[in-house]
């Protein structure tokens, strides 16, 4: 199959829709990463989005609507919180789970009795839902396991001969995937996938916010995940991903005999002075290294990296987003300094 590049004019996003409904698979722009989008409620479209990503079919895909106000077409109930939770932050960066209705496939949901529902922000992605009338199933439109991508090059490197198109929106402005929430209580949230909606946003619309423990911490064996992405590995490149926590200094001096010629370090912007190895940066508060770390990890593999030393991110606010998919790539291993 041959995958054509579309640009982001209205004509180009008709022909994009029209892939979308005829059971077809194109990689879309949206807010956070590019996703990789179906009809949700075609069971052949999706099972080809599978397919295309090497992805275990137990991992259900998120659907993606033009407005919260059709998530009762796919969902048996929505609770009180989660209207509240849509007027504060939809269109935008949040994914609520939800009990499913029969107009979501099996396959979709991953054999769950659950949906996730979104409402991305991204004006190409929700002109592309709108023109196909479709509710729309978007995984990450990468490899199973690789990093996310945040542009129509990532997505074209990943997905070339396997999906009808990808259309190019620029770069993702998030560049990390939504957050993911699930419902406790009346007024309780549980986030499952920290994101750019942070515990802090939701918790100016919802009493209290738990931090699901596998977002930080490996799942045991056995232990049943709260979300089935929680299982797998995630967001790697290539190379060795090694996390160390300390301040610059510190850093520095700990990289300082480790360092061979395909080591290199991933550091903050402004640690750069001064510091002699090879390394590239990737922003200097968080919101810039959730922006970049995708952008980064690609081109590490890029330049033959095999062994990364990353200075750890912070794990407040957005920074526990950037933390999470750093320390899911580095196999939960992380060096105090
Ligand atoms: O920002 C995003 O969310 C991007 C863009 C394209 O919208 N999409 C995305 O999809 O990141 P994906 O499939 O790569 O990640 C979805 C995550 C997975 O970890 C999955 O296990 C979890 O959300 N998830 C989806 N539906 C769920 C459900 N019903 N219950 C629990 N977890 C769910
Ligand atoms: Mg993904």
């Amino acid at each position: 199959m041959e995958t054509i590049l579309l640009s982001d004019n209205e004509a180009q996003l008709e022909i994009a829709a029209g892939f979308i409904k005829s059971g077809e698979i194109v990689g879309i722009p949206t807010e956070t990463v590019y996703g990789l989008g179906a009809d949700a409620s075609n069971e052949e479209a999706v099972r080809k989005v599978f397919a295309a990503k090497g992805r275990p079919a137990d991992n259900p895909l998120i659907v993606h609507l033009a407005d919260f106000s059709h998530a009762c077409k796919y969902t048996s109930s929505i609770p009180e919180l989660a209207y509240r939770l849509a007027e504060r932050f939809c269109p935008g960066p949040l994914t609520m789970v939800l009990p499913k209705n029969e107009q979501i496939p099996m396959i979709t949901s991953g054999g769950l009795d659950t949906v996730g529902i979104r409402v991305p922000s991204h004006p190409v992605m929700h002109r592309i839902i709108e023109l196909s009338g479709c509710p729309i199933a978007a995984p990450s439109a990468n490899t199973s396991g690789y990093p996310s991508p945040t542009s129509a090059d990532h997505v074209m490197r990943d997905m070339n001969g396997k999906i009808a198109a990808v259309v190019d929106g620029g770069q993702s402005e998030f560049g990390v995937e939504s957050t993911v929430i699930s419902f406790e209580g009346e007024n309780t949230v549980r986030i499952l996938r920290p994101g750019c909606i942070t515990r802090e946003m939701l918790l100016e619309v919802c009493d209290e916010v738990v931090i699901d423990h596998a977002i930080l911490h490996e799942l045991e064996a056995g232990q049943k995940a709260a979300s089935p992405g929680m299982k797998y590995k995630h967001y790697s490149p290539k190379a060795d991903i090694i996390m160390v926590e300390g301040d610059a200094d510190a850093f520095r001096r700990y990289v300082g005999d480790k360092m061979s010629a395909d080591t290199y370090c991933l550091i903050y912007d402004g640690d750069e002075r001064n510091f002699p190895y090879r390394h590239m940066t990737y922003g200097e508060d968080s919101s810039e290294q959730a922006h970049w770390l995708f952008q980064r990890l690609r081109e590490l593999d890029d330049i033959g990296a095999k062994k990364v030393y990353v200075r750890a991110p912070s794990s407040e606010g957005v920074g526990l987003a950037v933390y999470n998919r750093l320390i899911r790539a580095a196999g939960f291993e992380v060096i105090r300094i």
